[in-house]
C-alpha cells in the first residue's frame, strides 16, 4: 500500500484494488483563519483528481472543502459515505456534483472490488458537526486505520477488523479552548498547559488501544496566518499552547516508551508492507526538519504568501447590511420554542455582543431580546461583520464556521454547558429536533404522551422530532409533519418506511391502557411516564427533567472543551 501524505487528514491511498482520497483540505477554512500545516501548496492536484473513492469524515470545513472537490475531483468517483442519521454529509457532497455513493452500516465491513472497507461513525450531538467518522481499510496485505479527529466509542469492534500495521491520528488542538476565554494569564496558561497534556494523553490511549504497528500524526494542528490569529500558532514548543506539532507528538511518544512513530508532511509517500513502513519526503530531511525547528520563518513566508487571500476574505464580509437583532429573533426564537431539553440543559442567558448590537438569548422565556446589563451564564463578543455573514448565507452550523474561526472572545460562569455549543450548531429545526431526540433517548426515563386514545411515544422512530409538537393525527394515521413520514397507530406500522416501528398503547373507554403493546410485547411499566400532549412540557419538567438538576449535564465524559 503506498500512502501519499497531502496535508492536514488528507491521504492519498493507493492499493492493488484501488484508490482512496481522504479528507483533501487545500482552501483556508472558517472565515479564513485555518490553513493547512505544512504547507500544502506544492501538492500536485491532477496526481489526486481521479481516486476509485472519496472519504470526507465529516462535515468540518478542514475535512470538507467543498470548492477544492468541486474543482478538482472527478464525478466518477464513488463516494464512501458513513452511517449517519442526517444525511447532511451526502447533501454537501451532491451539491458540488458526485453522484455514486456506496453507503456504509457503522461499524460494518464491506467488501469491493477486493478491498476491505469500515467506516467507524460516531453520531453523538457532541460528535463532530452532528457526526464525525474514521476508516478502516484492508487490501489483503496490510491494514490502516484513519481515525483523523474522530472518537470513536467501540473499539472492540475497530479490533474486530483485524491488526492494524498503520493508524493515522490526531494529536492537536482543533477547538477555542482556552484562548478565547477572557481568563486571568495565570488560568490561561494552567488550562493551556492542561489542554496540551490531556489532548496528546488522549491520542496516546488510542494509539495503545488501537495497537498499529505504525504511527503517523495527523489532523492538525493548523496554522494561523491573519495576524489577528498570529499568536496561537506553537512557535517555540510552548507547553501553555493547545497546538503542538507532528514532532513534539513523536517525542511525546518516544518518551512513553513508542518508537514506532513516523512523521509525514504533505507530499511525504509512505510505503506500508508487513515488513515495515519507509517514508520519503518530497525534500531533503534538513528542510523537513527546518520547518519544525524555525517555524516562524517558515510561517512569516507561508504568510506573505496568503496575506493578500486573508486581506480579500475580510474585505468581503458584510458589514452594516443587517438588522441582527431581528434576523436572530426571526431565525433563533421558533428553535428555541422546541428546544425543551437544551432550553433545560442551558436553564440562562446567553449574552452576544456584536458590537452595537448587543442581546441575549433567554433560554427561560425562549426569547430574543436586547441585553440591557441581565445576569448571564454564557457571553459571546463577536465582530458584527462575521454575524451579518452568517445571517446572508443562513449558516445553520455556527462552530463550523463562527466559533472554530476563533475569532471571538467569551465569558462562561461555571463549567463548560455542551447544550450551548449543542445549540449553535443545531439553528434548523432538522438539526435542532435530531439534538433533542438524542437527548431524550439518553434520559433516565423514556416517555410517551397522549392523543386520540392512544399512549404514544414522543420522539418520531425517523429523526428523533418531538411528536407532542410535530405530530399530525388523522383516520388512525399519525404524520410527522418534520419530513412526512407516517405511522399507523393501532400497530405502530411505518407506512412510510419497513424498518421503523412507532410504539403505542390503546387507552380504552375508562382509561385503561391495553394489555399489549404495539411491537406485541408485554408491558414493561414503570419505563414511562405518561403525559398528556398540551401540558408535556410542564409534566415533564416535574417528573423528570427537573431543570436545575438538568442543567449543563453533559452527555458523555469527553463532551468538555478541556
Ligand atoms: S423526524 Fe423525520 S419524519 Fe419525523
Amino acid at each position: 500500500m503506498r500512502i501519499t501524505f497531502i496535508g492536514h487528514a488528507g491521504l492519498f491511498i493507493e492499493t492493488r484494488h484501488g484508490s482512496i482520497l481522504t479528507d483533501p483540505w487545500f482552501n483556508t477554512a472558517y472565515f479564513a483563519s485555518w490553513f493547512p500545516f505544512p504547507s500544502n501548496e506544492g501538492i500536485d492536484r491532477a496526481k489526486i483528481a481521479n481516486p476509485d473513492y472519496l472519504f470526507v469524515s465529516h462535515l468540518h470545513h478542514d475535512h470538507f472543502d467543498p470548492e477544492f472537490l468541486r474543482e478538482h475531483v472527478s464525478k466518477e468517483t464513488t463516494v464512501l459515505l458513513p452511517d449517519y442519521p442526517l444525511d447532511l454529509l451526502e447533501r454537501g457532497l451532491r451539491d458540488v456534483g458526485f453522484t455514486k455513493f456506496l453507503r456504509t452500516k457503522n461499524g460494518v465491513p464491506v467488501t469491493v472490488d477486493g478491498l476491505r472497507l469500515m467506516i467507524s461513525a460516531a453520531v453523538a450531538p457532541t460528535d463532530g458537526p452532528l457526526g464525525d467518522s474514521g476508516l478502516s481499510v484492508d487490501d489483503g496485505e496490510v491494514r490502516i486505520f484513519n481515525q483523523n479527529d474522530s472518537r470513536p466509542v467501540d473499539l472492540d469492534m475497530l479490533a474486530d477488523f483485524g491488526d492494524y500495521d498503520a493508524h493515522f491520528l490526531q494529536f492537536s488542538g482543533a477547538i477555542w479552548y482556552p484562548m478565547v476565554y477572557l481568563y486571568p494569564e495565570k488560568m490561561m496558561d494552567a488550562l493551556g498547559r492542561k489542554k496540551r497534556e490531556n489532548q496528546m494523553a488522549r491520542a496516546l490511549r488510542f494509539v495503545k488501544e488501537i495497537g498499529a504497528t505504525h504511527i503517523i500524526p495527523s489532523a492538525g494542528p493548523p496554522c494561523f496566518l491573519d495576524d489577528d490569529l498570529y499568536g496561537f500558532n506553537d512557535f517555540d514548543d510552548d507547553p501553555k499552547n493547545i497546538f503542538p506539532d507532528q514532532t513534539v507528538f513523536l517525542e511525546f511518544m518516544r518518551s512513553q516508551g513508542h518508537e514506532s512513530g513516523h512523521l509525514m508532511i504533505p507530499g511525504s509517500v509512505g510505503t506500508l508492507t508487513k515488513e515495515g513502513y519507509t517514508v520519503e519526503h518530497p525534500m531533503p530531511d534538513e528542510q523537513v526538519q527546518a520547518i519544525f525547528s524555525d517555524k516562524r520563518s517558515y510561517l512569516d513566508a507561508y504568510q506573505a504568501r496568503k496575506r493578500d487571500e486573508i486581506a480579500a476574505t475580510k474585505a468581503s464580509w458584510p458589514r452594516g447590511q443587517v438588522d441582527i437583532l431581528a434576523e436572530l429573533r426571526d431565525w433563533f426564537e421558533p428553535l428555541m420554542d422546541k428546544a425543551d431539553l437544551t432550553a433545560a440543559g442551558i436553564n440562562s442567558l446567553v449574552v452576544l455582543d456584536c458590537g452595537e448590537t448587543k442581546l441575549v438569548l433567554d433560554f427561560h422565556t425562549r426569547k430574543v431580546y436586547p441585553w440591557q446589563g441581565e445576569e448571564y451564564d454564557y457571553f459571546f463578543r463577536f465582530d458584527p461583520a462575521l454575524i451579518e455573514s452568517l445571517i446572508v448565507r443562513h449558516v445553520e452550523d455556527w462552530i463550523n464556521e463562527l466559533f472554530l474561526s476563533c475569532r471571538f472572545q467569551a465569558e462562561r460562569k461555571g463549567a463548560y454547558n455542551e447544550y450551548v455549543y449543542n445549540f449553535f450548531k443545531c439553528l434548523s429545526m432538522e438539526r435542532l429536533q435530531y439534538a433533542e431526540g438524542y437527548y431524550a433517548e439518553k434520559a433516565p426515563v423514556q416517555t410517551l404522551w397522549e392523543s386520540n386514545g392512544y399512549r404514544i411515544q414522543r420522539r418520531c422512530p425517523h429523526l428523533k422530532a418531538d411528536l407532542t409538537r410535530f405530530a399530525h393525527i388523522e383516520d388512525g394515521v399519525l404524520t410527522c409533519t418534520l419530513h412526512g413520514w407516517q405511522f399507523e397507530l393501532e400497530t405502530g406500522r411505518c407506512l412510510t418506511s419497513d424498518d421503523r416501528h412507532l410504539y403505542t398503547q390503546k387507552i380504552d373507554s375508562s382509561g385503561a391502557v391495553a394489555a399489549a403493546r404495539s411491537d406485541g410485547a408485554a408491558l414493561t411499566a414503570p419505563l414511562e411516564q405518561p403525559t398528556t400532549g398540551a401540558s408535556i412540557r410542564d409534566r415533564c419538567y416535574d417528573c423528570w427533567y427537573d431543570p436545575k438538576k438538568f442543567k449543563g449535564r453533559t452527555q458523555k465524559a469527553e463532551a468538555t472543551e478541556e
